[in-house]
């Protein structure tokens, strides 16, 4: 097992490491990312991380992370001049670079014709950072400012029509800059540019595995936890599954879980929580039936944005009541992941808009008193799935597609009640098994039932028939901030209306939604 070097949850020195020096960009954590894909460790830290800890974490690369400030401007970030002594291979990116051009002796303005967006790029000379690349990609800008003038220090490695220094290496020594992004996806190539970086000059092996950052993460909740109690709230979801996993494997026993059945869970799910928590994970899990105080409350209401209200409200009554119960719990573990970090604008650089109050538990730990547990925090969605089935959960339970928070509730318009949540909860399981035996559910990112609040006439039998509508959603997303409908073979859309009109009592009619996003929703409320 390999042994974190401090508590700030700075890595071994035995693991391979490239550290990000964070200048305040958007995408720095991004870049973190990109280069674990390549098997690296690589962990974003404060841009002035003091110059004596960089040189006890030996680490085999820097990178100087892009930002929003000119380098030019007062109290512009900076850095230590003799990070450029350490005989460390540098690259820097965007801002990065333009701070190590400048700090070298250099000279950054603003310039003259702005490149933003993509822009072609042409390879000028060859160097091993561009093994592999062909000699003209499209590339990401996103800075006003450019170098004007190296003071001889650097060589140009690419160009566009309007930048000469679009990639550059220094002289003597393994000092790389890019001007655009490699990072982002829009940039071609961008992650072949990170591996060269980090493989070719920086010399790294790629040994690392998810499992080392598990083995960090248990050791550094242990050395946290000490001999205390911890809660992890449980949604039946990938990421607080996660969480729980991680915990358990560091804690064991001194974990508790508590998972609310609110009554608007998919068929089965309670059942499945169970049997992964107390029987796979032999956690001490409380399991609170709530589904008659939700359906109470929700009694009745049929606004949207009234009903996640209510869900939240008394998600958190429920969630308090029995944290209390639980004696001597000093932590709450929550599966905050990066993207959930950006999305509620708690980072300061990032896009500040907030989506959706998605968080059920957000408020909770601090009004508990609780400390937060946040092994997620700095990973993305795929990091965490990788995780997952590091730790023993299942597949199907690593690639379920997300549920939001307030449930069926959001997805049975209308007025709620058990009638008509059991028709939805029957007619969603219809879809989700279907598409699991046509093999398309990983090709699909979210897929539901929803069931319309309004009634249609059939014919059933010699009968007519006035019963309720269900809708069938698919969607095909990278970051579901925008999204497809997904184009359904028909043979499948139906054998589930073919299903769901037989098998489900009260449904008479089944369409599909063929609104993409924007300016639908994946939700319909
Ligand atoms: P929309 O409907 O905004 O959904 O296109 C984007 C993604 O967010 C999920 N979503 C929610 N998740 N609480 C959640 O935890 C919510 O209130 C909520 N609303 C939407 C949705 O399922 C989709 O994955």
């Amino acid at each position: 097992m390999t042994v974190p070097a401090d508590s700030n949850g700075l890595p071994s020195i035995q693991e391979e490491l490239i550290l990000v020096l964070d200048f305040g960009g958007q995408t720095a954590q991004l870049i973190a990312r990109r280069v674990r894909d390549q098997n690296v460790f690589c962990q974003l830290v404060r841009h002035d991380l003091p110059i004596e800890r960089i040189r006890e974490l030996k680490p085999k690369g820097l990178i100087l992370s892009g930002g929003p400030a000119s380098v030019y401007e007062k109290n512009a970030p900076h850095v230590d001049a003799r990070l450029f002594d350490l005989g460390i291979p540098i690259l820097g990116i965007c801002y990065g670079l333009q701070l190590a051009c400048q700090t070298l002796g250099g000279r950054v303005t603003p310039g003259s014709k702005r490149e933003f967006g993509r822009t072609q790029c042409q390879i000028v000379a060859a160097d091993p950072f561009l093994t592999g690349l062909p000699a003209s990609m499209t590339v990401w800008m996103s800075h006003g400012d450019q170098i004007e003038d190296t003071a001889g220090m650097f060589t140009s490695l690419m160009s566009t029509s309007t930048c000469a220094f679009a990639a550059v290496k220094h002289r003597s020594q393994a000092i790389y800059g890019l001007q655009f992004h490699p990072e982002v996806t829009h940039t071609e190539h961008g992650g072949q540019l990170l591996a060269n970086f980090v493989k070719e000059v920086c010399g790294c092996h790629g040994t690392w595995k998810i499992s080392s950052l598990i083995d960090r993460e248990v050791a550094s909740i242990r050395a946290r936890v000490g001999a205390n109690r911890v809660i992890c709230g449980l949604s039946g979801g990938v990421d607080s599954s996660v969480v729980a996993a991680i915990l358990y494997k560091a804690i064991g026993s001194q974990l508790s879980c508590i998972f609310v059945d609110n009554g608007l869970l998919r068929k089965g799910e309670s059942d499945k929580v169970r049997d992964r928590f107390e029987n796979h994970f032999k956690t001490d899990l409380h399991v609170v039936d709530a589904k008659k105080q939700f359906l109470d409350e929700l009694a009745g209401v049929t606004d949207p944005q009234q009903k996640r209200k209510i869900i939240g409200r008394v998600f958190i009554d429920v969630f308090r009541k029995e944290a209390e119960s639980i004696q001597d719990a000093k932590f709450l573990a929550q599966g905050t992941l990066y993207p959930d970090v950006i999305e509620s604008g708690a980072n300061i650089d990032g896009p500040a808009a907030t989506i959706k109050a998605h968080h059920n538990v957000g408020g909770l730990p601090e009004q508990l008193g609780f400390e937060l547990i946040e092994p997620l925090r700095d990973l993305f969605k795929d990091e965490v799935r990788r995780m997952g089935l590091e730790l023993g959960l299942t597949e199907e339970l690593v690639w379920r597609h997300p549920f939001p928070g307030p449930g069926l509730g959001v997805r049975c318009l209308g007025e709620l009640s058990d009638v008509r949540l059991t028709k939805l909860r029957e007619a969603d399981a219809i879809v989700l098994e279907e598409l699991r035996s046509a093999g398309l559910y990983r090709l699909i990112q979210q897929a539901f039932a929803v069931l319309l609040p309004v009634q249609s006439v059939g014919v059933m039998g010699d009968g007519r028939t006035y019963e309720e509508v269900i809708a069938v959603r698919a969607v095909a997303t990278d970051d579901f901030m925008t999204a497809d409908w997904y184009p359904m073979p028909h043979d499948v859309l139906q054998r589930i209306s073919t299903r769901i009109i037989n098998e489900v009592r009260g449904v008479n009619r089944v369409v599909y939604d063929i609104s993409s996003k924007p300016p639908s929703t994946i939700e319909w409320e």
